[in-house]
């Protein structure tokens, strides 16, 4: 990686602004999944033992720069604490003369965790004096958030220019893996994108097309997809509007001699709700007052069978209407087949998001070679874009790199 990392400072007896990605889902005041706090571990960790003075802050959710009870990051400081094993205090603001008291009476190898950043609109506005107030904790900035690195928000961007900013491990980690993929992904080298919709991945679809050698479309971005070659979608979602876009991704594939594979049979159902009465048809044979929610046993098979030969692979986003058990199948018999991919030796990155859900599920993370702990920030990564909050961290000299 060309930036600098934890590794490239001595941070003995400094204060240091660790931005951590901590937006995790929560349910009745609890975290329902910890993953992307236990991927922070290893930075705050490295820096507690190596004698920092660890000021950690993150955003929850999106409360529009007003404090809202339920984003409080209160529940977060309690997981951390669990996992680190000694009590992590949470401020009752990210400024304020409480907060800074608690910044100025920090030890060396303790850690503060800043109330959610978003409670202030100046966040989300990159505003001035909002970075300026966030630089005055600290003697060095680390970047750790990958899931946030597409935002140029005052903790990401603002603060490291006010200060010397180093990327932390688990955005150095990030970086790698998703860098191999764009430039040396070993081959054949097949994405699997599913969603949906298509408006949100047209860039990325776009770019990976350059790339792969195999791109599998699968959940409701396949419905425009179906529209385009001129096939019945009933009552299914589908974005009409981009119905060109798909015909022209299409064209792109079959100029580059890139293997698109699409849906053959489809799931289709009654209402989009627990409980309601599907089946499988063709997908020539989609019903007109009838949704597709997920794809079928045929098509598994032919998704499967094109993945056979990958030696690279990277899927995003769920295949059907993950959410609902009996319309999960198609999304849970990926994750089984690239689990048994990855054992097998085979490099699978999986972007964020409702993927993940699944994995986690079946209990399969582990058999991964990277689960990212970026949505957005992976697609927006994997469209070439450099994100703003890795943009700003400082380059590695030429001749190190
Ligand atoms: C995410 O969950 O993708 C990141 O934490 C960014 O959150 P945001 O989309 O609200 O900026």
């Amino acid at each position: 990686m060309d930036k600098l990392t934890i590794r490239d400072f001595d941070p003995n007896g400094k204060r240091v602004f660790v931005r951590v990605d901590f937006n995790v889902p929560l349910e009745d005041g609890k975290v329902t999944d910890d993953s992307r706090i236990r991927a922070a571990l290893p930075t705050i960790r490295y820096l507690m033992q190596h004698g920092a003075r660890v000021v950690l802050a993150s955003h929850l959710g999106r409360p529009d720069g007003r404090v809202v009870e339920a984003l409080r990051l209160r529940p977060v400081a309690a997981r951390l604490s669990a996992l680190l094993g000694r009590t992590v205090p949470v401020t009752g603001d990210a400024l304020g003369p409480g907060t800074q008291d608690a910044v100025r009476r920090l030890r060396p190898g303790e850690v503060l965790l800043l109330e959610n950043l978003r409670f202030h609109p100046e966040e989300e506005k990159n505003d001035p004096q909002f970075a300026k107030a966030l630089a005055a904790y600290a003697d060095v900035y680390v970047n750790d958030a990958f899931g946030t690195a597409h935002r140029a928000h005052a903790s990401t961007v603002g603060i490291a220019q006010l200060l010397p900013a180093y990327a932390g491990l688990l955005m150095e980690r990030e970086i790698t893996m998703l860098s191999r993929l764009l430039e040396n992904p070993e081959r054949p080298f097949a994405a699997v994108l599913g969603g949906a919709k298509v408006s949100d991945k047209i860039k990325v679809l776009d770019n990976l097309l350059d790339k792969v050698d195999t791109l599998v479309v699968g959940g409701g971005m396949a419905n425009t997809f179906l529209l385009a070659q001129g096939k019945p979608v009933g009552k299914s979602k589908a974005e009409h509007d981009r119905v060109e876009d798909a015909r022209r991704l299409i064209a792109k594939a079959e100029e580059k001699g890139v293997r698109l594979v699409l849906p053959t049979d489809v799931v289709v159902a009654k209402e989009v709700t627990r409980g309601a009465e599907y089946k499988t048809v063709p997908v020539e044979k989609v019903p007109a007052s009838w949704s597709i929610v997920d794809v079928g046993k045929a098509s598994q098979a032919a998704f499967e069978a094109a993945l056979a030969d990958a030696r690279t692979v990277f899927w995003n986003g769920p295949l059907g209407v993950f959410e609902i058990p009996s319309f999960s199948h198609g999304t849970k018999a990926m994750a089984r087949f690239l689990a048994d991919r990855a054992k097998a030796g085979v490099t699978v990155v999986v972007g964020g998001g409702d993927s993940v859900a699944a994995i986690d599920q079946l209990g399969l993370a582990e058999a991964f070679t990277h689960i990212s702990t970026g949505g957005g920030a992976s697609l927006e990564f994997l469209e070439a874009r450099e994100l703003p909050g890795v943009a700003v961290l400082l380059d590695r000299p030429k001749e190190e790199s």
